[in-house]
Formats: C-alpha cells, sequence, structure tokens
C-alpha cells in the first residue's frame, strides 16, 4: 500500500477544499460546500494525512477574536476533527493534533473548541468551561417595528450581513466572539428556526428563535455599536412574555432575572480570563 502524505498546503485549494467538504460530510453529514458560495475562513489552518489525492485524516485550525474581561484575545480554534473509519486507531488524530497545536503554540496563548467527546481531548492540556444563558420577562412596551427579514438564499441579503459583519462590534467585552462569518452562516443554513433580521434604524442583524411564540431566543447581534435589549426587542415588534439572551449581557443595558449554566461543550488550553463567571460566547457556530 502506498505510505501517506503529510499535508498542510490545502485548505484554501479547491482541490483540498473538496477533499475537506467530503470527509466533513462522510464523518459527520453536515455539508459545508454553502460556504463556496457564502465565503471560506481565510484562516483556517488544516492539517492532513492524505493516500494519494485522497484526505484520511484532518484537523484544522482557525483565527478567533475573542474579547475577554475587557481585552481582545488573539486564540486558535480546532475544527474538523475527523479520521475516516478504515484508518483510526492508527495513532493519526494524536499526531495531527500534536502539530496543529504546535503551530498554535508558537502564535497565542489560548487554544479553544467545542466537542461531546472530552476525554479525546484532556490528554492534551484542555480542560471543560461552563457557559450560561440569561433570562427575564419582558414589561409590554409600545414597539416600533422595522425589519426586515434576511435569506442566505439571497446575495443582495448575503451582501448586507457581510457589510454589517465587516464593521461589527463585540456584543460583550466581558466575552464574546468577533470571527469571521463563516460558523455564523453555517449554522443559520443548518439551523431553519434560525431567523436573521435587519434591523436598518439600529444598523443591526439579529438572530434570533421563537419569534412567534411567548419567549423568544435573541443568539447574536451583528452591529456597530451594540443596541439595548429593549432597542431590539421593539425593533422586532416582539410581544411576548419573555426573552432568553444566548450572549454574555453587559453591553445590552438590561439586567437579566436568571442565568442558567449550559455546557455547550467548550474546551480551554490556556488562560481563559472570564473562567468561573457566567459568560456565553457565542452560539452562533456548528
Ligand atoms: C475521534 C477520532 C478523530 C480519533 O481518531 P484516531 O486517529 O482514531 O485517534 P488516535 O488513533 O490518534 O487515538 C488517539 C487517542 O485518542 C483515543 N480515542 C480515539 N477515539 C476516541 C473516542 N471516540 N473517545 C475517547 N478517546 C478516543 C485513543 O484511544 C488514543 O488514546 P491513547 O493516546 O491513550 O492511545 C476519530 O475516531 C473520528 O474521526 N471520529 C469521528 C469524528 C469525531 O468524533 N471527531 C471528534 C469530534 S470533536
Amino acid at each position: 500500500m502506498k505510505p501517506l502524505d503529510f499535508r498542510s498546503d490545502y485548505a484554501h485549494s479547491s482541490e483540498g477544499l473538496s477533499e475537506l467538504t467530503r470527509l466533513i460530510y462522510d464523518v459527520f453529514e453536515v455539508d459545508v460546500s454553502p460556504l463556496d458560495r457564502l465565503g471560506h475562513d481565510p484562516s483556517v489552518v488544516a492539517f492532513g494525512w492524505w493516500l494519494g489525492n485522497e484526505l484520511v485524516a484532518n484537523v484544522s485550525l482557525y483565527e478567533r477574536r475573542l474579547w475577554l474581561m475587557g481585552e481582545q484575545v488573539p486564540a486558535f480554534g480546532v475544527q474538523s476533527v475527523a479520521v475516516r473509519p478504515e484508518w483510526r486507531g492508527k495513532g493519526l488524530f494524536r499526531d495531527l493534533m500534536r502539530r496543529a497545536l504546535s503551530f498554535a503554540d508558537a502564535r497565542v496563548n489560548l487554544v479553544i473548541l467545542a466537542t461531546g467527546t472530552p476525554s479525546l481531548y484532556t490528554p492534551f492540556g484542555f480542560r471543560q468551561i461552563k457557559e450560561a444563558t440569561f433570562s427575564a420577562g419582558l414589561v409590554q412596551q409600545q414597539t416600533r417595528a422595522r425589519y426586515r427579514l434576511l435569506s442566505l438564499d439571497e446575495e443582495r441579503d448575503v451582501a448586507v450581513l457581510r457589510d454589517i459583519f465587516s464593521r461589527r462590534s463585540p456584543t460583550s467585552l466581558v466575552a464574546s466572539a468577533c470571527d469571521h462569518p463563516a460558523l455564523f452562516m453555517l449554522k443559520v443554513v443548518e439551523t431553519p428556526e434560525i431567523e436573521l433580521l435587519h434591523l436598518p434604524d439600529l444598523d443591526a442583524v439579529v438572530a434570533v428563535k421563537g419569534r412567534e411564540g411567548p419567549s423568544m431566543t435573541l443568539l447574536d447581534i451583528v452591529a456597530p455599536s451594540i443596541p439595548s435589549l429593549e432597542e431590539i426587542v421593539s425593533a422586532l415588534g416582539y410581544t411576548g412574555e419573555r426573552i432568553d439572551v444566548h450572549l454574555t449581557p453587559d453591553r445590552l443595558s438590561w439586567t437579566p432575572e436568571e442565568q442558567t449554566p449550559v455546557d455547550n461543550g467548550y474546551m480551554v488550553r490556556g488562560f481563559f480570563a472570564p473562567e468561573g463567571r457566567a459568560y456565553m460566547l457565542s452560539a452562533m457556530r456548528i
């Protein structure tokens, strides 16, 4: 049998992207091909073992732009960790993790990932962290509804979203992420119940769920200046009883009544300033 080749030059070539897309689909049944149109994250660095033209094992890094306890902190995220079934149990994942982490360690002090299998990553120095969601009842106020539902199938709407992403400011200074929009967009494509709404008076796009029900979930705010929660609720014309916020709420001019710890599978390696506090980094990722 031919030996495997190690490569780290393929994350942005069309051949590399198509093999990564195929591997991710075969292993996770997640289709990342919409990013061919919506835009791949240019910061991705992929580490992989290839058998000829076939990618059989991969670990990718991507730049995370985090705000943690008032400071902008450069970090790497780990994604697309996958080994084809016939190649498992041979140490390929361990080898690729070591290579990826030595690349990351030379550049940043923090690496972060999300997983359903923490035991895979504890041997590499990762530890679990908990996020929280925040909620409160809503007092009925007069609303000034003015919004437009965006569709990622419409080029014009994608342009609106890209523009506002390029100007976005952090939703929280305690803990939030201003990453490339690729994972945000994939989350929308993968989750039909998430709505993206453009609020022109606030120069904002919000991602929400459950707008028609008694309790709405606010998942993200993309805006150059973060509006208050009251302004957002009013601009959406939302008249339900309760709001759930999946963001750290320090910039929303709002005091939550409840906070609920949630395990979203996040793990960190390195100093993570908000550890032990209640925060939500970002729900808009897959
Ligand atoms: C998880 C996965 C990447 C492991 O790849 P692999 O090449 O078989 O792993 P390795 O042979 O390098 O094993 C490295 C270590 O991980 C351990 N390991 C492998 N699969 C594991 C699992 N599912 N749970 C816990 N530990 C696991 C191995 O026992 C080994 O431990 P050791 O160093 O003490 O011997 C591979 O099974 C896979 O692609 N699974 C499906 C996708 C997936 O779950 N990806 C991770 C999502 S976060």
